[in-house]
């Protein structure tokens, strides 16, 4: 069975790390590993490679940064060739980027049977790329994998049922890479005056709707100093976010660290005492590592986290930020839950593609 898959965004490296693992273990699985370009910075890209010993992509197609529609548009224009050179059995595509719908559209486009995982999220909010990507992936693929059980009544809802498109729930990829991970976290280089035996707070912040509006990205800054003053915050700084800061002149009254790799973030969740993010990813992952989370935004795919307590959205404004932080932090929060399945989401991903019913 040949598979190909495309991915070409950080989240994604971390999403396809570990199908990519169960299907090499299968010698008559061939996977072809396509990466966009989309993320391209080491830190944004080779350092998962080889941290969490993905294979080397077959196909570097380049292709980063212009408008939505552009680099979309050029993803799927060299998608379609190599598509046609390959014809594979399946196509594999992950999350809500846009590589994702460049890998989905060329996919349909020329009738390969297209596999989605992480299918049915929804924020209901269409003004956000990464909802469009994934509406669109869902209803043009045959299969999909859903994390979890509001993913699955997600596309109920929407009648997908009566589409004739295939929905498992398989569990969540990336409580599988935690899981499979976590053992080998690895301490990253933080600032000197920073004491991570101290409590501290993880931060991330790069999604358009905080970085694009530069009130909104200001509020937050704002915010995350005045919380500062009483427990050190350190952000890993996205390179969205960064070129934002330099053009704003946005100097942080708080510690800021470049990305660093998936190893050492793991290190940095295991030691923090909150997560403060705007990241999908991490607000899963800070529950995997029993920590509470702030997310700011005003709406989350993750419902289920916020229904359990154990993350909050917030409005970005400092008067609310902080408090919510304090609040959280002195809250008993149950993090006894299954949400996310039981760390094998990738070999079921597998074993239903292995059953080569793509007709
Ligand atoms: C993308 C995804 C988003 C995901 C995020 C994960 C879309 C629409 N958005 O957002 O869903 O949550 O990745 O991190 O696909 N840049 C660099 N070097 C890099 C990567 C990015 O300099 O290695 C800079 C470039 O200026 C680029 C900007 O960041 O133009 C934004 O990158 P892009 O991939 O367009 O969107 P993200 O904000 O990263
Ligand atoms: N991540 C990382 N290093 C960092 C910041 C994030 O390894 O400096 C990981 C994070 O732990 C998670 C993934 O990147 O596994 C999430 O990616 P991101 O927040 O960029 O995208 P999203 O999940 O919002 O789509």
């Amino acid at each position: 069975m040949k598979l190909l898959t495309v991915i070409g965004a950080r989240p994604q490296f971390v999403k396809a790390a570990t199908v990519s693992r169960v299907l090499r273990e299968i010698p008559e699985v061939s996977e072809i590993l396509v990466h966009t370009g989309q993320h391209h910075d080491g830190n944004m890209s080779d350092i998962f490679f080889e941290q969490m010993d993905i294979p080397r992509p077959d196909y570097h197609l380049g292709v980063a940064g212009g408008g939505h529609g552009q680099m979309t548009g050029r993803m799927l224009e060299q998608l379609e060739i190599l598509m046609l050179k390959e014809n594979p059995d399946w196509v594999l595509v992950y999350g809500d980027t846009n590589s994702t719908l460049a890998g989905a559209l060329a996919a349909v486009k020329l009738n390969l049977p297209l596999a989605h995982v992480e299918a049915g999220l929804r924020s209901y909010n269409l003004g956000m790329p990464e909802e469009v990507n994934r509406v669109m992936t869902d209803r043009v693929s045959k299969l999909l994998f859903c994390p979890t059980e509001q993913s699955v009544r997600n596309l109920e809802a929407e009648g997908f049922v009566t589409l004739g498109i295939e929905i498992l729930k398989v569990g969540d990829v990336m409580f599988d890479a935690t899981e499979f991970y976590r053992a080998k976290a690895s301490e990253p280089a933080i600032p000197s005056d920073l004491d991570p035996g101290r409590p501290f707070i993880l931060a991330t912040i790069h999604r358009a709707e905080n970085t694009d509006d530069d009130m909104r990205l200001k509020k937050i800054v704002k915010g995350l100093e005045q919380v500062h003053q009483q427990i050190p915050v350190l952000l890993s700084l996205h390179p969205r976010t960064r070129k934002k800061f330099s053009e704003m002149k946005i100097k942080p009254g708080f510690h800021t660290i470049d990305p660093v790799g998936y190893l050492e973030m793991l290190w940095l969740l295991e030691r923090c005492n909150l997560v403060v993010t705007d990241s999908g990813g991490l607000q899963k992952e800070a529950c995997f590592y029993r920590k509470g989370c702030i997310t700011l935004r005003q709406e989350t795919e993750w419902t289920e986290l916020v229904e359990t307590g154990v993350n909050r959205l917030v409005d970005v404004a400092a008067a609310e930020i902080f408090p919510a932080i304090k609040e959280m932090l002195n809250q008993d929060m149950n993090f006894e839950t299954d949400l996310y399945g039981d760390g094998k989401a990738s070999f079921r991903i597998v074993q239903r593609l292995l059953a080569q019913d793509n007709s």
